[in-house]
């Protein structure tokens, strides 16, 4: 189109100019940026690549046959209901069954307090929404998950990390941020924490330091979000006891079917205090008017009609067997200098790499082995995280997870020898927020 025969009213997209509205767009969506790995990404998917990227729940382990009968069912028998518009707070029934889940973790929670949300990460985008001025502080463990920081980003807070071991956050580090940060007059609006089978970090926090946070936050007046879409997903004996058991006013805990079901329902949920969960109803609404009633009557079905506890279980011992892969694998392939986390549930590995060595500039040479892991720096908003790497063991099977890690390995042994041979020149630090997309989460 010719500018004539715009009439002044479309902005013309001519020349380089590939954004006529580049200047165009709100202070926030700077924040939103794709990942500059996204596109090796694309080539990792391809099936003779191993990938140890993808955070993908494993579905196929799913009775898909059962699923299938289910929806139809759901449609033939309540069509009227299930295609119609919802509540914007989420189906009733559905919303008991979730305190009936949430009960196995310790919290004794009314359906009136729940509130139901496009997955977990819908929660997380309305959580921070009703918080978060730009410039706000939100607390996070570093690290910590990539969606969440995109969200924060998205929302123009300001992510202060907390520092984090193999026991899960640090008492101490929380504490002395929280007084830094007030003393300065610094905002802070939620603590954002994994505490179980952390992503991307693979530990728990342990009961002990549960208490800790808890106190901490309580005294500071700290809000606490706390994340748990892993929960039930422990490999040995009975399922930690939420923060949100011991404290229901101090914290909203964001729960999720997607890895004890399936993430393409799209079904997660707030559990949240009175005052909060009226806000986040309204937020719903506004974002999308109610959740598909259509997916949230299917999860109702499926917990109503299923041994949905025994599918838990199997994913479960599935997860176990994977976890097990990884960790003898790595134990046994892996350059000495090289270490990482043993997750006692969840999906995630989180490795370090000798000094001098960057996991970023070491991708597309694991590609080309192929071999692909997302590289640490995704999940900090400070450019740390160089000499780290998420390894991930829920999707491929466990005879491909060794041969992923042999190739890994070798990758890695090889960057030793020449940061041996030329020092560490590939180093180099990476501010901002990677959002590697979906299937990476
Ligand atoms: C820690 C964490 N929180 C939230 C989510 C979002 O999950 P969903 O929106 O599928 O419930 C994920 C997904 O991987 C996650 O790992």
């Amino acid at each position: 189109m010719t500018e004539e025969l715009n009439h002044g009213q479309t902005p013309a997209i001519h020349g380089s100019r590939i954004d006529a509205y580049v200047d165009r767009y709100a202070a926030r969506a700077t924040g939103m940026v794709a990942s500059e790995i996204r596109a090796l990404f694309a080539v990792a998917s391809r099936p003779e690549v191993v990938s140890l990227a993808g955070g993908m729940p494993y579905v196929t382990a799913l009775p898909l046959d059962m699923v299938g009968e289910l929806v139809s069912d759901l449609v033939t028998r309540r069509g009227p209901v299930a295609l119609q518009y919802g509540s914007g707070q989420g189906d009733p029934h559905l919303r008991e069954q979730i305190c009936e889940v949430m009960r196995l973790e310790g919290i004794n929670a009314g359906a009136d307090d729940v509130v139901v949300t496009v997955g977990s990460q819908q929660a997380l985008d309305l959580i921070t929404r009703i918080f978060i001025d730009p410039g706000d502080v939100v607390l996070a463990e570093g690290p910590s998950y990539v969606g969440a920081l995109g969200t924060f980003a998205a929302y123009e807070a300001k992510v202060v990390h907390i520092a984090m071991d193999d026991q899960g956050i640090v008492p101490e580090s929380l504490a002395q941020t929280i007084y830094a940060l007030e003393t300065a007059g610094a905002p802070i609006k939620f603590l954002y924490t994994i505490p179980t089978f952390h992503n991307p970090g693979g530990v728990t926090l342990n009961v002990a330091r549960r208490q800790q946070v808890l106190d901490i936050c309580q005294r500071a007046g700290v809000l606490i979000v706390e994340d748990n879409p892993y929960g039930l997903l422990g490999f040995d004996g009975e399922p930690m006891r939420a923060l949100r058991a011991d404290n229901p006013d101090g914290v909203v805990y964001l729960g999720s079917f997607s890895k004890t079901l399936a993430p393409g329902f799209r079904v997660g949920w707030a559990l949240a205090p009175h005052a909060i969960r009226d806000k986040l109803v309204l937020a719903m609404e506004s974002a999308v008017l109610s959740h598909s009633s259509f997916t949230q009557l299917a999860v109702g079905q499926y917990l109503a009609t299923q041994p949905w506890r025994e599918q838990i279980k199997s994913f479960r011992e599935l997860y176990r067997e994977r976890r097990d892969a990884l960790l003898d694998a790595l134990e046994v392939l892996m350059p000495p200098e090289v270490t990482w986390t043993r997750p006692a549930g969840g999906f995630f590995v989180w490795a370090s790499l000798p000094e001098g060595l960057d996991s970023k500039a070491i991708l597309p040479r694991a590609v080309a082995e192929r071999v692909a892991f997302v590289p640490g720096t995704g999940f900090f908003t400070d450019g740390s995280g160089a000499r780290n790497m998420r390894l991930s063991y829920c999707y491929p099977e466990p005879d491909r997870i060794r041969e992923g890690v042999r190739r890994l390995a070798g990758v890695i042994e090889q960057e030793i020898q020449l940061r041996d041979t030329f020092g560490t020149g590939s180093t180099r630090g990476h501010a901002g927020v990677d959002t590697p997309g979906p299937d990476l989460a």
